[in-house]
């Protein structure tokens, strides 16, 4: 008997993969890099299906029907490199490694160039969900070699979460595109949670509810527009009573948060591409200083001080917090649409965004009901220039923007901060605006640098001779 799927290293994440193929009636070959694991795995869950434990790497690649399909699911970076490495030379022409870990894009772009050259598969797929999507069904995003995806797509399909039956899982495109696409996905559950967390913060600031009120308003928003799993989940968070002193356990948490890196690459990447990601850089960025320990000691130790008047917020602050919150969450999706969109288009890999948006529908963190909408903007539209100007979502910004001018003038006035909502805010009123003071910065370059500038009224290039007054400016 020979398994139609093997995944080496299992920890928690490869452990549920394995589990989700073998219950859904395929046969899985096992492997990890101590053999303990491996035994564990086929002792406590052996009865849910078909496993093929293999203490070594041969075995394990002799277990596997050909083409093979082998999954990586080991930490990002060189120990991914390292069972590459071990893998590769055992392997033979058309079979498939595929790295199911949070990758770096650009080293799955190499890693994927290097395997081709040996005639070697490399699908490098993003997998969303944590542990209980990679068990009862994840998001997945793959890419690599279109080819592949005909001999793998279909056990993928089986194991992805489903929505109305269809899969949650799609061919993104080549090499990299789908490690691109997860930590967008990434940066994207960074915005969200940074915009939840300042809506909480506002709620509890300025209107004074305590963290158990807080989660039944999150409760109720959870039936709404702003229905999904992170919202959800962030009810039963303020919920939790801790059992030692019994305060909120959002009380007895460090106000530090941490980060394993795929936002911050997002924003290193959009930086690259030039591409305004400012939701989710103001997200990576509330993290850091939210750790900036020695900093915050300093401002506490100085007594940087707030306003000196708080002023009450004019109007209902749970709805217009609502609204804040719908707003700048679909700016923050419209900034990582178009970061996809601009990738895409830089390295070629024509990925549909809709199809992002309706494979995010379920599995992943960020799953949420307004992704349908998202999808019919890009089936309506695939080339899009911004989600704003598709008429559900510049009708629901439009619909919230006095409340949400008003929330970020009461954090403001109140010196709460609120980056998500006010950079949210600050970019629809960029993106609206019809004239940017852009022309200043055109005209100060030109001025200490005679880096030029483009006129209104003609084309070229013009260039003005600063220091002799009076001269006329010169084409450059
Ligand atoms: C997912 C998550 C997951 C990610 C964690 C940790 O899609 O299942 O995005 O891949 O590793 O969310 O992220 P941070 O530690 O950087 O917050």
């Amino acid at each position: 008997q020979k398994a139609q799927i093997g995944v080496t290293g299992l920890a928690v994440m490869g452990r549920n993969l394995a589990r989700n193929f073998a219950r859904h009636g395929h046969t899985v070959a096992l492997h990890n890099r101590s053999y303990g694991r491996t035994k564990e795995l086929v002792e406590e869950f052996g009865h849910e299906g078909t496993f093929l434990p293999a203490e070594t790497a041969e075995q394990f690649v002799a277990s596997l029907e050909r083409p093979r399909r082998v999954v990586i699911m080991v930490k990002a970076g060189p120990a991914t490199d390292a069972v590459i490495d071990e893998f590769a030379p055992l392997l033979e022409e058309g079979d498939m490694l595929i790295d199911a870990g949070n990758a770096h894009y650009a080293d799955t772009r190499r890693r994927e160039a290097a395997l081709k050259a040996k005639g070697l598969h490399f699908v490098g797929a993003g997998v969303s969900g944590g542990e209980e999507g990679a068990l009862h069904g994840p998001s997945i995003m793959p890419g690599g070699p279109k080819e592949s995806y005909e001999a793998l797509g279909p056990l993928l399909e089986d194991i992805a979460a489903k929505v109305d039956g269809e899969p949650c899982c799609v061919h993104v495109g080549p090499d990299g595109a789908g490690h691109f696409v997860k930590m967008v996905h990434n940066g994207i559950e960074y915005a969200d949670m940074q915009l939840i967390a300042e809506a909480y913060d506002l709620l509890r600031r300025v209107g004074g509810h305590s963290p158990a009120e807080i989660a039944e308003i999150f409760k109720g928003w959870n039936e709404g527009r702003l229905g999904s799993y992170l919202i959800e989940i962030t009810a039963e968070v303020l919920k939790q009573v801790d059992a030692a002193t019994g305060k909120a356990f959002v009380d007895v948490v460090a106000d530090a948060a941490e980060q394993k890196g795929t936002g911050r690459w997002t924003v290193q990447a959009a930086l690259d591409l030039g591409v305004p990601v400012s939701g989710i850089a103001e997200s990576v960025f509330a993290r850091a200083l939210s750790g900036g320990k020695d900093e915050r000691a300093a401002a506490a130790e100085a007594g940087l001080p707030g306003p000196s008047a708080g002023a009450e917020h004019s109007g209902d602050l749970v709805a217009d917090v609502e609204q804040a919150l719908f707003a700048s969450k679909i700016v923050a999706y419209a900034q990582g649409f178009q970061q996809i969109q601009a990738a895409s288009k830089e390295y070629g890999w024509d990925i549909d965004p809709g199809a992002m948006a309706k494979i995010w529908r379920a599995g992943c963190i960020i799953r949420a009901k307004f992704l349908d909408f998202i999808k019919q903007a890009y089936d309506k539209k695939p080339d899009l220039a911004t989600l704003l100007v598709d008429q559900y979502f510049l009708d629901a910004v439009s619909g919230a923007q006095d409340a949400w001018r008003r929330v970020v003038v009461t954090a403001a006035q109140q010196g709460i901060p609120a980056p998500g909502f006010a950079s949210a805010l600050a970019y629809y009123d960029g993106l609206r605006a019809e004239r940017l003071p852009a022309a200043l910065i055109q005209g100060q370059r030109d001025f200490f640098g005679a880096h030029t500038y483009q006129r209104v009224d003609k084309p070229g290039s013009f260039h003005t001779l600063w220091a002799a007054e009076g001269r006329p400016e010169v084409d450059a």
